[in-house]
């Protein structure tokens, strides 16, 4: 599965690089850096809910998702109720 995370202008001054070094955290306390891949993406158009990811080639077949507001308090609980569950596991 592919997450992308806006690095954008609006989201670069939301705090992009710590959602980035955030996520990386989150795939490696969960053990799953073999099934997400992060990337980098420009504006995705959404710049007052930033920082905003997008969450593409699911492996359970669901759609590709935006996830909003992500900073790096809430990180991990983004990540545990919007990313995580479109691996197709069992919940951690
Ligand atoms: S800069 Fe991130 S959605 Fe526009």
């Amino acid at each position: 599965m592919i997450v992308k995370i806006c690095i954008g202008s609006s989201c670069h001054l939301k705090g992009s690089y710590d959602v980035v070094e955030g996520m990386k955290e989150m795939l490696r306390k969960y053990d799953v850096e073999e099934l997400i891949e992060l990337q980098a993406s420009f504006c995705f158009g959404q710049c007052a809910d930033g920082v905003v990811m997008r969450t593409e080639e699911a492996l359970d077949g669901s759609a590709d998702v935006f996830v909003r507001g992500v900073n790096k308090d809430n990180i991990e609980e983004k990540f545990l109720t919007e990313v995580y569950p479109r691996l197709g596991l069992p919940q951690p």
